[in-house]
Formats: structure tokens, sequence, C-alpha cells
């Protein structure tokens, strides 16, 4: 059924190199049964340019280069996500960054099952709309004529 009201929405998801070998089909599914359409994915081992520059908000944070190193090291798959509201729904998925408040605030959500740490935390989702787009423009490039093609023709036009 077709939602007129609620515009489609794209985030960008990354499956971390921690979570790439045991986790990533288990995500995929849950991905597809929230609803969510999967526009493009890529499986890409990042460059350290490459990962400096989708987490440069965070560039000052004590945690940054260790951060940048552990995404480098193995796949990661990238994955727009679209939905309506998706930014924040893949992030509800996700659950807190944290994984053990996760286990305790969102025992469903991904990092509570597949997380092991703060750091190793299997998934990313972009924190907000403005984000989604410039990073989602950084790793696909344009992907405006993608509208043609997926759900987003009736709220496009
Ligand atoms: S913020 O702005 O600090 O509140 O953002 P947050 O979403 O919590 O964290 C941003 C990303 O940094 C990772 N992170 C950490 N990595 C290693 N050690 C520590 N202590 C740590 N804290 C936060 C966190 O996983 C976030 O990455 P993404 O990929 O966006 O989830």
């Amino acid at each position: 059924e077709i939602n007129f009201f609620f515009p489609q929405q794209k985030t960008l998801a990354v499956i971390k190199p921690d979570a790439m070998e045991q986790h990533r089909e288990s995500i995929l599914e849950e991905i597809h049964g929230r609803g969510f359409s999967v526009t493009q994915l890529k499986e890409m081992v990042l460059s350290r340019e490459m990962a400096e520059e989708i987490y440069k908000e965070h560039k000052e944070k004590p945690f940054f280069d260790q951060l940048v190193e552990f995404m480098c090291r193995g796949p990661c798959l990238m994955l727009i996500l679209t939905k309506e509201n998706a930014v924040e729904e893949w992030r509800d998925m996700m659950g807190p960054t944290d994984p053990d408040q996760a286990k305790v605030t969102s025992p469903n959500s991904l990092r509570a099952r597949f997380a092991s740490d703060i750091l190793h935390n299997s998934v990313h989702g972009s924190s907000n709309e403005q984000h989604a787009k410039e990073k989602i423009q950084f790793i696909f490039g344009d992907i405006s004529s993608d509208a043609e093609l997926e759900g987003d023709r009736e709220t496009d036009r």
C-alpha cells in the first residue's frame, strides 16, 4: 500500500567489520523484515581517509583513531535504506551505542544481540537526515536518478 502522506527517507547503514562474518545475514534479514528497502549496497574495505571522512564529526573525540582503525580492518557492508522515518527507525533498530547499555534498555536491538563492546558495536547509522545525505553522497556518489527505481516516485513529485 502506498502512503501518500509520509515521505520516504534515506539513511546510511553500515555493517561494521566485527559483524560481517557472523551476523551479516541476520542483520540483512531483519532489515528486510522491518520493511526497509535496500536501495543500494556495496561491500568495501574503507581506506583510512574514507573512515576519517565518515566520522569527521568525531575528530576531536579521544576514541577517534581507534574507531577509524577498526573500521578499516576488514570489509564493511554499506547500505542505503529507504523507508518512512528511516533515520530514526534504523537507529531504534540498532539500539544504544554501548551494547552493555543496549542489553538493559533494548534487549531486542541489533547491538544488544550482536555487538561486543562500544567500539566493536556491529552497526552504524546516520544520526540525522543531513548527515545521511552527505554520507550517502560521499560513499555512493550522486543517486538522484535512483528515485525512478525505488519507492520515492510518489513523494518526490
Ligand atoms: S556522540 O556524539 O559521541 O554521542 O556519538 P555516539 O553516537 O555515542 O558515538 C559516535 C561514534 O563513536 C563511537 N564511539 C566509540 N568508539 C570507541 N570508544 C568509545 N568510547 C566510543 N564512544 C562512541 C560510536 O560507536 C559511534 O560510532 P557509530 O558508527 O556512529 O555508531
